[in-house]
């Protein structure tokens, strides 16, 4: 494979041809009109006027519980307290192989859909830290189909966890990519915040990328973003921390919001929401009315920060559906959070694509333009709407130039019969 032709580009009007010489793309030509198929020859791909984008980005996932929904047991309430105590059970079965098979059964799902970088959140607070190793050889082991980030995530804490700083600085050595960390989950607020200077020190020191679940609750005292974000802009490093959930935003009056925002603009950080998670697990202590348990994503995106889209789990104790599928996750988050106006909807795809690749810093290995990896993605829409609307499909995923996945979409016939209108 060396060329596409016939491919639609987002924010162009007219068809264009990618060429590219060893996995790197060399050409980006213009099309007078739309070219015969055979024009793309036995070494290429006619996209037939279909958009064609950079891959798309699945940046918050945890590999290392996927596929373990009901095993031994299922989660019956649907509720995150639960869901953790299905996990402890679960969690006494774990393996070495069974961490690394998981993990590479679900990667191929998310290949499925054109994904092709993967931030995933790894549990570090494990005495030995034997899923970490695991999942750096999974990092290895996988890389024909995706590029993976790992961070090193304190499930149980940091400061509240027996050895949880020692754990995190380890897992650093060993080669994470990012630090995690989780604020509201540590017994006091005292602990919280020290858990973010500690970690925000340790990922500044080591050069490494910072993507904290934070304020994960539907509790509006829950206020460890302002601290997250200060630390941020202190530190100048905005580009390099995200912070993940926020779902305790939903809740905060708008008097506080209007503060915070001013540090959050100041501090530059992205965002990642996780609709189809956090609807399922948040407003549970509700009544009604209900809260949807989401941070404020489109008043994030209208005050110019970097706001993206994100599964969380695949088919684990705390959430028990997913199936690779990003597309389907925009398509919720669009719903959950009023964003199908008009504008919203010519840019979608942005939420799942290049605000993605922003927050994951993928800087020049990500996007279409001369002297980039060749990693392309073929879709079944010509327009961001046209994909949402008819819930459509990656038809082909192309990486550093060779094709990894091909998808024949199925054919719909009618019984023959009288006609109706037409
Ligand atoms: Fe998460």
């Amino acid at each position: 494979m060396n060329q596409i032709i016939n491919a639609r580009l987002r924010g162009h009007a007219c068809l264009h041809t990618l060429r590219w010489t060893d996995g790197i793309i060399s050409a980006i030509e213009p099309q007078a009109d739309t070219l015969s198929a055979a024009a793309a020859g036995s070494e290429g791909l006619d996209a037939g006027g279909k958009l064609v984008i950079p891959p798309l980005v699945e940046p918050h996932i945890h590999l290392d519980a996927a596929l373990t929904a009901g095993e031994p047991h299922w989660n019956r309430s649907g509720t995150l307290f639960e869901g953790i105590e299905r996990w402890a059970e679960r969690k006494a079965l774990v393996t070495r192989e069974d961490t690394k098979t998981r993990a590479h059964r679900t990667i191929r799902m998310l290949a499925a859909h054109g994904i092709q970088h993967v931030r995933t959140h790894v549990d570090v607070t494990e005495p030995g830290l034997g899923t970490l190793q695991a999942m750096l050889e999974v990092r290895d082991e996988a890389r024909d189909l995706v590029d993976l980030q790992i961070v090193a995530f304190p499930q149980e804490g940091i400061e509240s966890f027996a050895g949880g700083r020692a754990l995190m600085s380890e897992a650093v050595a060993m080669g994470a990519d990012a630090v995690g960390g989780i604020p509201h989950f540590e017994n006091t607020r005292e602990q919280g915040v020290a858990s973010l200077h500690f970690l925000m020190e340790l990922a500044e020191r080591h050069d490494r990328l910072v993507d904290v679940h934070c304020d994960e609750t539907d509790d509006p005292q829950s206020r460890f973003l302002e601290v997250l974000a200060e630390l941020t802009r202190v530190r100048g490093m905005g580009a390099r921390v995200t912070a993940s959930h926020t779902t305790a935003m939903g809740s905060y009056d708008n008097a506080y919001c209007s503060k915070l925002f001013r540090v959050l603009r100041q501090a530059g950080l992205s965002f990642i929401s996780c609709p189809t998670e956090s609807i399922h697990l948040q407003g549970r202590f509700d009544s009604y009315p209900k809260r949807r348990g989401l941070t404020r994503v489109p008043e994030l995106d209208r005050a110019g920060l970097n706001v993206c889209f994100a599964q969380d789990s695949i088919v684990d104790p705390w959430y028990p559906l997913g199936n690779g599928n990003i597309v389907r996750i925009l398509d919720a988050g669009l719903h959950i959070c009023h964003m199908l106006g008009y504008e919203d909807l010519q840019r979608a795809l942005d939420f799942v694509t290049d605000h993605s690749a922003r927050a994951m810093a993928l800087g020049e290995g990500y996007g279409i333009a001369l002297g980039r990896p060749a990693n392309l993605v073929l879709l079944s829409a010509t327009s961001d709407y046209e994909l949402l609307r008819t819930q459509g499909h990656v038809l082909a995923s192309i990486r550093h130039g060779k094709v990894i996945m091909r998808r024949t979409m199925g054919e719909l016939s009618w019984a023959e019969g009288p006609a109706g209108p037409a």
